[in-house]
């Protein structure tokens, strides 16, 4: 074997140039999918051209699956403007975060900052500081987009540098788009895959009230997002959908193949909701 053989066998082992770690997600996420990926991933295809995720909220699911071509959405502005910056200059907001003490004084100085004036590094360190003081790092908004969850008083570090670095090199190559989930689906091809993870139908009509955007993710919406997946089944491309185990969901979706997923929700406040019965929804 000559100098070019053993590089080669090297490099193709993955030795000389080792992959950088796998990014987690870098905030607590309503909904967020982390405890679930074991339940979720064996059901997701083995190839795929590029991976979409319209809700990203905290990502996990995009982290964990770190597929080269992505594209990724959320309406929530402020959650997809960290994403950027953490994509762009993840040390300068670290160096941010470095300076904004834990206290609830300081929480609620931070809080009252109109976040739209900031730059977008400044800003993405508020999120994530807002994100890791807060009361169970919920996110809600008042109707002018005012940040106002409580001071959860929490002794959690706010990041860990490996993480961001991880978590920025994963979105290096990614679209990252802020809008509605139909927007993200628009250049969408029979080669690709897309995971919806919408805020959860909830017996009452409405999903999670204000908890992730100033707006509501109603009854209408959950049609809309089921007639967008009927018209994607129709173009060929392959999907996977996560919401909540309810007659109205079953009904929605009740042409395509159900996986039941067992979860333990630690975000909610009374003890009686926190195991509920989700579905996994294919159409493949
Ligand atoms: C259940 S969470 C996603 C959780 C995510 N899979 C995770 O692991 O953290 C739902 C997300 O949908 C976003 N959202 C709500 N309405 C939306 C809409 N109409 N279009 C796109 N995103 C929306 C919310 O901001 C939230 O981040």
């Amino acid at each position: 074997m000559n100098t070019t053989q053993i590089e080669t066998s090297v490099v193709s082992a993955g030795l000389l140039f080792p992959q950088t770690a796998q990014a987690t997600p870098f905030i607590k996420w309503a909904g967020g999918k982390q405890a679930l990926l074991s339940q979720l991933l064996p059901h997701f295809p083995s190839k795929f051209e590029r991976f979409v995720e319209p809700f990203i909220g905290g990502g996990a699911v995009f982290f964990s699956l770190n597929h080269r071509l992505a594209t990724i959405s959320d309406q929530n502005e402020w959650l997809i403007d960290t994403y950027k910056a953490i994509r762009d200059d993840w040390k300068g907001v670290a160096n941010i975060l470095d300076t904004l003490p834990n206290t609830k004084e300081h929480f609620l100085s931070v809080r009252n900052i109109s976040h739209s004036k900031l730059d977008l590094t400044t800003k993405a360190a508020h999120f994530i500081y807002l994100n890791k003081t807060c009361f169970r790092g919920l996110f809600r908004v008042n109707q002018k987009g005012g940040f106002n969850v409580p001071y959860g008083a929490y002794d959690r570090r706010y990041y860990d540098a490996g993480n961001l670095e991880a978590a920025s090199q994963a979105l290096q190559d990614t679209t990252i788009l802020t809008g509605d989930f139909e927007q993200a689906l628009l250049g969408v091809t029979d080669q690709d895959f897309v995971y919806f993870d919408p805020p959860y139908f909830k017996l009452g009509g409405y999903s999670d009230f204000n908890r992730y955007t100033s707006g509501q993710f109603r009854e209408q919406d959950q049609v809309r997002l089921a007639s967008l997946c009927n018209e994607l089944t129709n173009r060929g491309v392959k999907w996977a959908l996560s919401n909540s185990d309810t007659p109205f969901i079953k009904d929605l979706y009740k042409y395509y193949r159900m996986v039941p997923i067992s979860a333990r929700r630690e975000i909610n406040l009374k003890s009686q909701e926190r195991d509920v019965a989700e579905l996994l929804i294919l159409n493949y």
